[in-house]
């Protein structure tokens, strides 16, 4: 029997997704590369560095009891709350030993492909920027806070380490057939709003959630949103919410699971059958779902962000 041929094997060059794939025209500075890295950390201010440790303290009023034990234990293992804003050099140090990852400075929000890249090669790109007190509450652009607080303690679980991996090596596949928007869902509906089942309860996985005020207690215990058992080719076909908390959360039951459920994908075929948008709205509940909170969407029926509703 034939193998089959991986046409993508070799991740280690900067990826080039072609004329005709879709992303968003991001400009990029000129004084960083096509890698678009920051030659250097920013060096952060006794403003920024309180920031950093307010922010801090607000968490971790909120996430004891709801955070998954992955998230808990790598705040620990990393010394996240040593005080202000935390040096990358020293983090990558502490990572690489724990599981081969880096964190990586770059000025804002970068290219898909690029992001791609580094993930692939265990290389998490964090925002050099931290928020200022206008914008404590809710940024749209991921800053240091979010990408170090929020995602970085994950990467010290060896298997959610290789899921972020796998996940950029899939970027490849994903220019390939230009469905770049049903791998982001994926991404979105796990590194940044996932839940996961543990021994006591649902506890939150997902940067997203962990880096902000509000949704921790709306996505575990709220009312409005659905609670739905993952399934990658469902969450890869469901449109999200950017700017507002999530009318849906997607559970997996650990990260083996939701590892093999990605890597086991056979996201060719999954990619030849998906049109280019998504066949799901976000509020969704199908017939095929594990169900298991129906939310009453009370909070965006009554107009979501900006409307005064409460996050019930
Ligand atoms: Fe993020």
């Amino acid at each position: 029997m034939a193998a089959t041929i991986e046409p993508e094997s070799d991740f280690s060059a900067l990826p080039d997704p072609g004329e005709g794939v879709f992303t968003a025209p991001l400009k990029r500075p000129a004084h960083v590369g096509e890698d678009w890295l920051e030659p250097a950390q920013t060096d952060y201010s006794a403003e920024d560095d309180k920031i950093w440790d307010e922010l801090f303290a607000r968490q971790m009023e909120i996430l004891p009891g709801r955070a998954c034990t992955a998230f808990m234990q790598g705040l620990d293992k990393l010394d996240l709350g040593r005080g202000g804003v935390p040096d990358f050099g020293r983090l990558s140090e502490e990572l690489g030993r724990q599981t081969g990852w880096s964190v990586v400075p770059v000025p804002m929000l970068i290219p898909d492909h690029v992001f791609f890249w580094h993930l692939a090669n265990r290389r998490f790109p964090a925002g050099n920027f931290i928020r200022t007190r206008e914008t404590f509450d809710y940024i749209q652009e991921p800053d240091v806070f979010h990408d170090v607080f929020g995602h970085v303690p994950m990467l010290t679980d060896p298997v959610f380490a290789d899921y972020m991996q796998a996940y950029g090596r899939a970027g490849w596949k994903a220019m390939r057939y230009n469905r770049l928007k049903a791998l982001g869902a994926l991404y979105w509906y796990t590194v940044e709003f996932g839940l996961i089942r543990e021994a006591d309860g649902l506890r939150i996985y997902g940067a997203g959630i962990l880096s902000g005020p509000r949704e921790a207690v709306f996505a575990l215990e709220g009312e409005s949103p659905n609670r739905i058992m993952l399934a990658v080719d469902r969450v890869m076909r469901t449109d999200y919410v950017i700017d507002d908390l999530q009318p849906t959360y997607f559970v997996i039951e650990s990260f083996e699971d939701l590892y093999h459920q990605t890597v086991e994908r056979d996201f060719d075929q999954l990619y030849r059958n998906l049109g280019p948008g998504f066949t799901y709205a976000n509020a969704a509940v199908l017939d095929i779902d594990n169900l298991l909170h129906r939310g009453t969407q009370e909070y965006h029926l009554r107009g979501g962000r900006g409307s005064g509703a409460a996050p019930v």
